[in-house]
């Protein structure tokens, strides 16, 4: 009766009922089980209400300067040619800033619902490793971060899409140039296992404390999120997109971290299967 009673609670909406788990063996194993599902709808449903409250401040944050600064257009504040551009590049930016963050959005919700568009080829991992490493050498020459590629050139192909994986080695990169002050180097290594690739990024920086680490994949996690704000420096979905998107392919991410020392991240993909080599090696491109 009183589990009747609890379960009626909880469609209502109430997630903190719990019912006494005595009296008969039977009926303690329902309690327990019944308290166990009540307590995973009430995290769930947590997760869901911090999620939109994320959501919401990391849009408001670029659209409060968006109307900020057109407002100043408008009432011809910022009238001289030099204001006025200073006040157009801001909006773009920010506009830039909240079409990144809606994409991320929407690639995370394509992968979680099994939606994302992956296309699977015999993908040649070194090159792609290479055209990231080139493409982003400018950016850690600006900031005077040394960058290293070492790709080994005896790399199997992975069965996978091209597009998804650079973007994954690019978030990497992308995290360990931003953590490494001027002085310090990023090294990107590719090696051969014997059952795939194994790409790790290391880098001289900050580290991430060792509370932090366990939940650095979670989706908006972010050390020390009010300095980061104050950089403009991501909205911390770069990582769970870069998780989700290896699992796809059938891999793993590991991190390892220490403080004023540096950071490494391991990613580790699976080979193509030799029986699907001939038959993927007609679509590569
Ligand atoms: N190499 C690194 N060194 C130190 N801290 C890192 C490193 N990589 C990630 N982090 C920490 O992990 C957090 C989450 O990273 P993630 O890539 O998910 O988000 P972000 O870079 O803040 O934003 P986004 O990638 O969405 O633009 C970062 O905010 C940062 O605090
Ligand atoms: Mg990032």
């Amino acid at each position: 009766q009183q589990m009747s009673r609890a379960a009626k609670c909880i469609a209502d909406g109430d997630f903190n009922q719990r019912v006494p788990e005595n009296g008969p063996q039977e009926v303690r194993t329902l309690a327990i089980s019944f308290n166990e599902m009540a307590a995973r709808v009430a995290v769930m449903q947590q997760a869901q209400r911090d999620f939109l409250a994320n959501v919401s401040h990391d849009l408001r944050t670029p659209l409060t300067s968006i109307q900020g600064f057109s407002q100043a257009i408008m009432d011809g504040v910022a009238s001289d040619p030099a204001s006025a551009q200073h006040a157009a590049q801001i909006i773009h930016d920010e506009a830039g800033r909240m079409h990144r963050m809606v994409e991320d959005l929407l690639d995370l919700a394509r992968i979680e619902s099994g939606r994302l568009d992956m296309t699977r080829r015999a993908v040649r991992v070194g090159d792609v490793l290479q055209a990231i490493g080139e493409s982003l050498s400018v950016k850690a020459r600006d900031k005077g971060v040394g960058l290293e590629l070492n790709i080994l050139s005896d790399l199997p192909r992975i069965a996978g899409d091209g597009d998804r994986l650079a973007q994954v080695f690019t978030n990497l990169l992308d995290n360990a140039i931003k953590h490494t002050p001027s002085g310090g180097r990023v090294a990107l290594r590719a090696e051969a296992v014997h059952n795939g690739v194994v790409v790790t990024v290391r880098d001289t920086g900050e580290g991430i404390p060792a509370a932090d680490l366990p939940r650095i994949f979670e989706r908006f996690y972010q050390v020390d999120k009010s300095r980061q704000r104050d950089h403009r420096s991501g909205i911390g979905l770069g990582l769970a997109i870069t998780k989700q998107i290896v699992e796809s392919h059938g891999g793993t991410i590991q991190v390892a971290s220490a403080i004023g020392e540096g950071t490494i991240f391991t990613v580790w993909l699976p080979m193509l299967a030799p029986d699907m080599t001939t038959i993927l090696a007609r679509r590569e491109r």
